[in-house]
């Protein structure tokens, strides 16, 4: 039985092997178009909202940043993309990864660089930037 995302938590991982196990487990033939994708959320809302927005915290730039960073370090089968609310907003900026469906937060180009080098590319969750099940309210 596979393990529960919360059992996954707090061990390593290796999101690759279990990216290629996915690979495999298709009930076609057909292979996945990628490997990886990025959503980030770039949701804006108006200023003082009582939940703030990912946007107004610099996740647009961000996750630009991060689609060009991909695309240079040559990661054509990863997928960065903008996306809308993630419904993690007290957390934000946000973004989850999937196929693992692991979330970090972020605030700068160094953060950035860590989650391509060391989640994308090698596999490794980022305890520091991880946003466990459990964080933040449920809306
Ligand atoms: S505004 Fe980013 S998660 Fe809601």
């Amino acid at each position: 039985m596979e393990k529960g995302r919360s059992q996954l938590l707090g061990q390593t991982f290796s999101a690759s092997s279990k990216r290629e196990g996915r690979q495999q487990d298709q009930p076609h033939d057909l292979e996945l178009f990628y490997d990886v994708h990025v959503f980030c959320c770039v949701n804006e809302r108006p200023p003082k909202h009582r939940r703030g927005c990912c946007s107004g915290k610099g996740s647009r730039q961000l996750c630009d940043y991060m689609c060009r960073r991909a695309m240079a370090l040559g990661l054509n089968r990863v997928r960065v993309n903008h996306a809308g609310c993630l419904n993690r907003c007290e957390l934000g900026p946000t973004l989850v990864i999937y196929p693992e469906g692991v979330w970090y937060t972020y605030n700068n180009e160094r953060d950035i660089e860590e989650i391509l080098s060391k989640h994308v590319k090698g596999g490794q969750i980022i305890e520091r930037l991880l946003l466990r099940p459990h964080e933040g309210p449920r809306h």
